[in-house]
Formats: structure tokens, sequence, C-alpha cells
């Protein structure tokens, strides 16, 4: 059994456990006992799954199944500026409310995903982000979001995908519209803003490619964590890491070791960690369906016991629960024209080898608790 500091519990410890502002919202989901949140509620984690829009609204059967393995659901599109800010002077709530009343019929938590990031970007912004109007806009915006989902999200997902050391700029930061109007003090703006509006929301930095032992993602592990000791030491108020683990089961560096080192120098510095996206591509893989799900299981597996064996990480979701929908199909098609099976529920809603390397690295993951 892992116990916690208090510190990190003091900083949203309660929440990362509870996978949810500590104080407020639904009790925790009533997934079936032998689901895969259950089986992470047993070790003081959550597990749940991204929804997208098309799904929710016409996939009866896929949603079904959701609150049967989740105890925590996100938005894979419905809350991003595009979706959610078509004009300056509009926000357009109701899709994402739609997920919210799926949510809360079901007693499911809700990850916001994401106040801040340079792609989804309804076509008006970048135009109008200057170093004159920054602050104004995302202030604004994020105060406004934020504000309007107060005390009804486990976590934000305050900034998206904001590291990429081959830019060359200060603290490894990657050239988008947001650094460019305002520098990295966008950083600052985003997540004081979100703190001040919605404290009870676990304030969350999420990035990708930080999962194997290449050059290129040792260099983004290493410029995350200096931006991370850069933000601590500026007391910005971020209280946990988002590893989406977007992973490829054809991908050789998967260096435990290396994993397990990254995810405690993260926890090192009393920021909680939630495993934000997790999927495994199968496009580089030969067709055999066994042989592509014994290899994504495989690679789930050893990334997972790895990551997992961090007690500041408090949950898991994947990138979708079946093999019915994955963005993957759309970004990394297959050369055979086979889709991919990069889920833990295959197209019909049964449980595939991935889901049994989840339940298993559960399994055999420390036991969280807070004293
Ligand atoms: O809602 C519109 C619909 O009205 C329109 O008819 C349709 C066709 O143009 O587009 C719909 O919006 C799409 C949206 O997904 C909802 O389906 C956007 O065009 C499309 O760009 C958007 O893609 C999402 C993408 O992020 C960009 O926001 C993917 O579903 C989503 O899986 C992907 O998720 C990202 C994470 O946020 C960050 N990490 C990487 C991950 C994968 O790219």
């Amino acid at each position: 059994m892992i116990t916690l500091p208090r510190r990190l519990a003091l900083a949203g410890g309660a929440a990362l456990l509870t996978g949810g502002a500590a104080s407020v919202g639904p009790a925790p989901g009533i997934a079936a006992s032998d689901g895969l949140h259950s089986r992470a509620q047993s070790k003081g984690m959550f597990y749940g799954a991204a929804i997208d829009h098309a799904m929710l609204r016409r996939d009866a059967a896929y949603m079904a199944r959701v609150p049967v393995e989740c105890g925590m659901v996100v938005a894979e599109a419905s809350f991003k500026w595009e979706q959610i800010r078509p004009t300056p002077d509009r926000f357009a709530f109701e899709a994402a409310e739609e997920l919210m009343a799926f949510a809360a019929s079901r007693r499911l938590r809700v990850r916001g995903h994401t106040l801040v990031w340079h792609e989804a970007m309804p076509d008006w912004l970048p135009a109008q982000l200057s170093p004159a109007t920054g602050e104004r806009i995302l202030a604004t915006h994020v105060r406004t979001v934020a504000q309007h989902f107060r005390q009804r999200l486990a976590h934000w997902d305050v900034v998206n995908e904001v590291v990429q050391p081959e830019d060359g700029n200060a603290l490894g930061l990657r050239s988008t519209p947001w650094l460019k109007a305002l520098g990295p003090r966008y950083l600052d703006i985003a997540f004081e803003t979100c703190a001040a509006t919605d404290p009870g929301a676990l304030r969350v930095l999420n990035e990708y490619g930080t999962d194997y032992a290449v050059p290129w993602e040792e260099k983004k592990r290493g410029a995350l964590l200096d931006l991370l000791a850069s933000l601590k030491a500026r007391n910005v108020p971020i209280q946990a890491v988002g590893l989406q683990a977007h992973l490829d089961a054809s991908q050789v560096a998967l260096d435990q070791k290396v994993l397990n080192n990254f995810v405690n120098a993260i926890a090192s510095m009393g920021l909680g960690i939630i495993v934000t996206e997790l999927d495994v591509r199968d496009n580089n893989l030969p067709a055999d369906i066994a042989s592509r799900d014994a290899a994504v299981a495989a690679h789930t597996r050893a990334w997972l016991d790895a990551v997992l064996a961090c007690p500041a990480v408090s949950g898991v979701m994947s990138w979708g629960l079946s093999d019915r929908r994955s963005w993957l199909n759309e970004k990394y098609t297959r050369a055979d024209g086979l889709p991919q099976r990069p889920l833990p529920l295959d197209v019909d809603l049964g449980r595939k080898e991935m889901w049994e390397a989840i339940a298993a690295s559960l399994a055999t993951a420390p036991h969280r608790i807070v004293v």
C-alpha cells in the first residue's frame, strides 16, 4: 500500500485520488463491479474514456457500455475553442452540456479538455491575438468557460501540448499563437484564471510524446521537467501533469526504467499525474488480428506497469472505449486499409486482450491512499 504525502493531498491529492473535485459533484460512478473503473477504484485510482460527440448522439449501445467500464469521461472535441467559441462574442456550450447531462445521469465525473491549445482554434482567433489583445482574449475565455462549468468538473486540461524543444524557444515551449502574443506568461494567465474561477477542478498540463527511449522524446521529457520546475518556481498554480500516452505497438524503445524515472521526477515536484489519452496504434503491424491484439496488449501492459508503479498517478483515461471509433483511423491509416484495434473493447463492445492488460496492470499497481 502506498501513502500519498499530505502536501500532495493538500495540492489536490484528494481530488487526484477520487478523480474529482474533493468536495463536490456526484458520488463516484456506479461502474460494473468487474469494470475497469471499479478495478481502478480498488487501488485508489479511476478509469475512464473520451467520448466522441457523434457516438454520444448516435450509438446507444456504445454509450450504454460507458458506465459499465468508466467512472470518468472527457469530450474528444466539445470543450475546445473551435466548438465552444464560434465567434468572439458567442459561447456555444450545447454540445458540451450534452456530455455533462449523460455523465450526470450515470454518476460519472468529467474532465474538461482543453482551455488553451494551438489546434482546434476557431478561424477568427489567431488573427485577433496580439500582445495588446492576448491577455484579455485568453483570460475572458478561461474565466467564462471555467465559470460555466464551475464545481461540475473533476479536472481541467488547462493547457495542452505546449512543449516542443525543436522550436528553439525558452523553456522548450512550442511556437504557438499564444506564445507569440503573450510569451511564456500565457501559461501563468491560464492557470491563475482557472484557479481563481473554479478552484475545485484539478489543474492539469497535458502533453504527448514522452513515452519512448528515443532521442527526441528524451529531449521532450527533459524540456517538460524543466518547464514544470519553472512553473513551480513562479508559483503558477499547476497541480498535475497529463501524459497522453498515444502509443505505437511497433515501437520497440519502450524502456520501463526510463518511464518510471520520468513519472517519479514529476511526482517529486509535488505534482499529480493522470494518463489522459491512452490508445495503441497498430498501423505498422501485420494484418493478423490475433497477433495485433496480443502486441497491443503487451505494449499497454509494459507501459502501464512502469507508470502506475508511481503513487502520484491517480487514474487512466483511454482515448475512446471501443475500436468502433478512434481518431487513429483518420491520422494513421493502415496500408492494407483495415481498421485499427487501439482500444480496450472491440467493435462488438467485447473485452479484448488490451482490456485484460489494463485490468492486470491495475491489479498489480500499488494501492494509493491519502494520509
Ligand atoms: O463538430 C463538427 C461537425 O459539425 C462537422 O460536420 C465535422 C466535419 O467537419 O467536424 C466536426 O468537428 C470535428 C470534431 O473533432 C468533432 O468530431 C473537427 O472537425 C475535428 O477536427 C475534431 O477532431 C478532434 C481533434 O482532437 C481536434 O480537436 C478529434 O476528434 C480528437 O480525437 C482529437 O483529440 C486530440 C486531443 O484533443 C489532444 N491530443 C491528441 C488527440 C488526437 O488528435
